[in-house]
């Protein structure tokens, strides 16, 4: 789907979107389809339960006096709660409505609302960019689709007498979704096409945009001492990888980064642990982390963001062989701290152990954001609505969550303390990879602590709840959703770059 900025005009053909606020207000559009209509728009909201909200939505079709075929009027809400997220939602669903129709092309008119928290041009850009966001599809294997089964929109027009202002506005979100769709391509791609070479390889690509990209192979792992991630790997035919990237936007070009580590399980069977057969196709996803790290420093990258990033991504296949990992085995981490391996499906936190530890002793980050889809546990606690955020740093934390609020993204905070930590302590080792029936997350959250070092705010974030989506919503199609681009771009925007 193409997106167009334009002088707000009336279309010659395909459909004419006009907003209504709160209330059956019409805006000045919608007031001119009504006179040139002869009041057939009011006569249809008379008809009709159509509001204003935004949820709203209300066809006339061919109504004489406009050249569309179609009319749609869309609710903008009331004007003080007309944010940013509030607008991409506007735009996401007018997509839906317009491939549920089998429209191809459609004109959006857009103008200023008095008392909106947002100007004209920004209002374009953000139904812009929740139109970009609802559009997208991962279709590459259906090939037998017919053209109606198809999303029919092709070309959005977004009218506005601030063209020009909404287009530049709109050029950073566009960067941006187009790396979230490169992330939910990563996660959507089944294990026998991504799996750690594979997605190197894709990370490889940002160089395009300026990013460094760095990949470590089996053999560097081994002598940097990574046994946590080395032994989840060692099951599978393919080989470890651990993908190193680095974005410096800053003016300062040895400032200390940002960084953000990423889980990349490409399938996890749960090794000699293994997982029971009905719905096991959903650990390809367990590596959405990655994907969304990757995902994260090709948008960094592409708004040419102020920050110096890194992102660092363990990528391993875990599966059971002959060669695999035992439970019981003990296995020595990069930092030095040994690790009984009671459960082989607990794979995740043993490889962010080697992951967090490379990248505080390479690069003494700023802070430091993990995200994995690390336990079951956590979709229990907080469902499909919140990700989970472990944290060590109470003023880090409240800026996570509200980079959450302005993003959609939401996290909710978790506990973590010795209590929690003691139940990871092991006879045997220096702790063990499970703890016992209760609190999983919190306990694979204190095992990630134990990697973390002095002094360093961090925060995990166990997005298993939030990677993937069984239904639409207004900006997020079912499927890989790519959660966390948005957010930590948004963190990074608001407290990391240079102003
Ligand atoms: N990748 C899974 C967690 C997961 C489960 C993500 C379901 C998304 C949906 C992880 O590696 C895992 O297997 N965790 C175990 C931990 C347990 C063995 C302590 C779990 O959650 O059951
Ligand atoms: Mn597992
Ligand atoms: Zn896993």
């Amino acid at each position: 789907m193409k997106i167009a900025f334009a002088k707000p005009e009336l279309p010659e053909t395909g459909s004419l979107a006009v907003g209504v606020m709160d209330g059956r207000k019409l805006g000045s559009h919608a007031a001119q389809v009504e006179k040139l209509t002869k009041g057939a728009v009011n006569r249809a909201i008379g008809a009709s339960r159509f509001k204003g909200g935004t949820e709203d939505h209300l066809a006339l079709l061919a109504p004489t006096g406009v050249q569309a075929h179609r009319v749609l009027l869309f609710g903008l809400g009331t004007a003080q709660k007309l944010d940013a997220l509030a607008a991409q939602a506007i735009g996401g669903r007018l997509v839906a409505a317009f491939n549920a129709a089998g429209e191809k092309e459609a004109t959006v008119l857009i103008e200023a609302i008095p008392g909106a928290p947002l100007s004209e041009a920004e209002i374009a850009a953000n139904i812009a960019y929740g139109a970009q966001l609802r559009s997208y599809r991962f279709d590459k294997y259906k090939t037998k689709e017919k053209p109606e089964q198809k999303p029919s929109l092709k070309r959005l027009v977004i009218g506005t007498a601030e063209a020009n202002a909404a287009k530049k506005a709109y050029d950073p979100l566009e960067k941006i979704g187009e790396s979230i769709s490169f992330a939910r391509d990563l996660v959507s791609e089944p294990a026998n096409v991504i799996y750690p070479e594979t997605l190197a390889q894709q990370a490889k690509t940002l160089a395009e945009l300026g990013v460094d990209v760095k990949v470590l192979g089996e053999a560097e792992m081994k002598k940097l001492g990574m046994g946590a991630l080395l032994g989840v790997g060692q099951g599978s035919e393919r080989e470890s990888k651990l993908v190193v990237m680095r974005w410096n936007g800053a003016g300062d070009a040895k400032a200390k980064p940002i960084a953000f580590v990423g889980k990349g399980v490409t399938f996890d069977t749960g090794g000699i642990s293994i997982k029971p057969a009905a719905g096991m196709e959903d650990m390809k996803w367990d590596m959405a982390g990655s994907g969304v790290v990757i995902g994260l420093l090709r948008a960094l990258a592409a708004r040419k963001a102020k920050v110096n990033a890194v992102g660092v991504v363990g990528l391993v296949e875990n599966m059971p062989s002959g060669t695999a990992q035992r439970p019981g085995d003990i296995v020595t981490s990069m930092s030095g701290q040994t690790i009984e391996v009671l459960n082989t499906d607990a794979e995740g936190r043993l490889v962010l152990a080697d992951a967090l530890w490379y990248t505080q002793e390479n690069f003494k980050p700023v802070a430091i954001v993990d995200l994995a889809t690390l336990t079951g546990a956590i979709m229990v606690a907080l469902g499909q609505v919140h990700a989970g955020m472990f944290c060590n740093d109470d003023s880090f934390a409240d800026r996570l969550t509200e980079a959450g609020k302005a993003t959609g993204e939401l996290l909710w905070r978790m506990p973590l303390g010795p209590a929690y930590d003691k139940l990871i302590d092991s006879p045997a080792a220096d702790m063990k990879n499970i703890g016992g029936r209760y609190g999983g997350s919190i306990t694979a959250a204190q095992f990630l602590q134990r990697f973390v070092q002095k002094g360093t705010p961090w925060a995990h974030l166990d997005i298993a709840g939030m990677a993937w989506s069984d239904k639409d919503a207004p900006t997020v199609p079912k499927g890989a959703t790519a959660y966390g681009v948005r957010l930590l771009d948004r963190l990074v925007a608001d407290h990391y770059e240079d102003k």
